[in-house]
């Protein structure tokens, strides 16, 4: 268990490079194993959920090298395996070598990767899309078998546009006969991103970034690929919210302003000023920030719940009441509690979080149960009287590569703790 002791009472200021994307190179890695040849992948975040996946990846026999942050892949010998349920316990995305594995072996055994702190994170929406293009699995105390003889094409609906079933179901149409047809696809731009790659890797695919995305076959290529990942910018949205809500200015590089429209214009409405450049965006706080009488998180387009817990933190400092309702995970409002504890006034009933925002928050020991919580709490803490300790840091480095260094750079008075 690891925690950082911050001091409050910083202005962050500065500009940094943003990370590579955790949820755009998730999907790509486990997509990798469809090459049966060399994937080299640049901008590569080093975190730890990519530390799981390229286990992983060795324990199916791909050959991997990391050099900084370009991961050399080679898949020419990769063989079906069964993934320990302790990784995949330890990686919510190991589900997703589920397709990968059933497109080019026609089997797969894993673990369903079961609940989080921020909800139950089922797998069903994946399941019900494998059989539907002909998967045949056996689920027995959450260890998934899954077997295809030939996976055919056809036309799989998602309830709901389920980030991660999209993935899984694009992942597996790369080995089914004929055309698939995704409805009611989620629209990421991580979708995108993976979709790009498969088409690198051979696959035909259109409609990606819309709600019906066609695949239409996968002529598997020869040559080597070479990708880079985009930017992070879930990672992006966290930074600027640190220096929104600690009154410092900043300017990230590294992501397309259109990915985040929708907090752009949460931050605007909460007073502060952007510059949106070409790779980039400004940010400078005002002296206070402006509530948000309504916030809802929703699938892309929409206000992205990975940035929830950062604008929570945010709204406990605004100048008024602000309301935030979690539209996406059944119990992301956790958080709320630990910001009470520093001072904040937030009544949380059900998914919805009602916030009086207070002109200081105070130091405190809190603690993190996700990454991004654990996130939202360091930008409260950087912006708190006193001093803080925030504990389950250790969440916090699965999806931010560097956070500690990378705030100091920025001006922030913090340093690890660990017990
Ligand atoms: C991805 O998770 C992201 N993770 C999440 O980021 C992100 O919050 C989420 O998408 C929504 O944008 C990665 O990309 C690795 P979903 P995923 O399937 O795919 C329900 C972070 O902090 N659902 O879109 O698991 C589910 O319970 C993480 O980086 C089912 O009911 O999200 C949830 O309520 C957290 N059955 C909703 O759909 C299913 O089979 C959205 O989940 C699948 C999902």
């Amino acid at each position: 268990m690891s925690g950082i002791e911050v001091e409050g009472g910083c202005r962050l200021a500065g500009e940094l490079e943003i990370q590579g994307s955790k949820n755009a190179v998730l999907p790509v890695l486990a997509a990798s194993i469809l090459h049966a040849g060399v994937t080299v992948l640049t901008h590569v975040p080093d975190i730890a959920d990519v530390r799981a996946s390229v286990e992983i990846l060795e324990l199916l026999g791909v050959k991997t090298q990391w050099l900084g942050h370009t991961l050399w892949l080679d898949a020419a010998e990769a063989v079906p395996g069964e993934i320990p349920r302790q990784l995949g316990e330890r990686m919510r995305s190991s589900v997703l070598f589920l397709g990968p594995l059933l497109a080019r072996f026609g089997q797969g055994c894993l673990y369903a990767p079961g609940g989080c702190a921020i909800g139950q994170r089922p797998v069903d929406y994946h399941l019900a899309g494998l059989e539907h293009i002909g998967a045949r699995l056996e689920v027995e105390e959450g260890k998934i078998q899954a077997q295809a003889y030939s996976l055919k094409g056809g036309l799989a609906e998602l309830p709901y546009p389920s980030v991660g079933a999209t993935e899984q179901l694009l992942l597996a149409a790369c080995g089914a006969e004929g055309e698939t047809q995704i409805r009611g696809a989620a629209r990421e731009p991580e979708i995108v991103t993976l979709c790009r790659y498969l088409r690198r890797a051979g696959a035909e695919i259109s409609g990606e970034g819309s709600s019906v995305i066609r695949v239409n076959g996968f002529q598997p290529v020869r040559d080597e690929i070479r990708f880079r990942i985009p930017g992070d910018r879930i990672a992006a949205g966290t930074y600027l919210a640190m220096a929104a809500m600690t009154g410092g200015k900043l300017h990230v590089q590294g992501i397309h302003p259109g990915h985040l429209w929708a907090p752009v214009c949460a931050f605007r409405r909460m007073g502060c000023e952007l510059r949106l450049l070409p790779e980039g965006i400004f940010l400078a706080a005002p002296e206070r920030l402006l509530p948000l009488p309504c916030l809802e998180t929703a699938p892309y387009p929409g206000f992205p719940t990975d940035l929830q817990s950062s604008f929570l933190a945010m709204m406990a400092v605004a100048a008024g009441e602000s309301v935030l309702e979690e539209k996406v995970f059944e119990n992301r409002l956790a958080m709320a509690g630990e910001l009470n504890r520093m001072g904040a006034c937030i009544h949380v009933d059900g998914r919805t979080a009602r916030c009086s925002g207070v002109e200081r928050l105070h130091g405190a020991r809190v603690r993190g149960t996700d990454l991004r919580s654990g996130a939202g709490l360091v930008g409260a803490a950087l912006a708190a009287e006193g001093t803080s300790l925030v504990e389950g840091f250790e969440h916090v480095e699965r999806g931010y590569e560097g956070m500690l260094p990378l705030l100091q750079d920025l001006g922030a008075r913090a340093r690890k703790k660990t017990e």
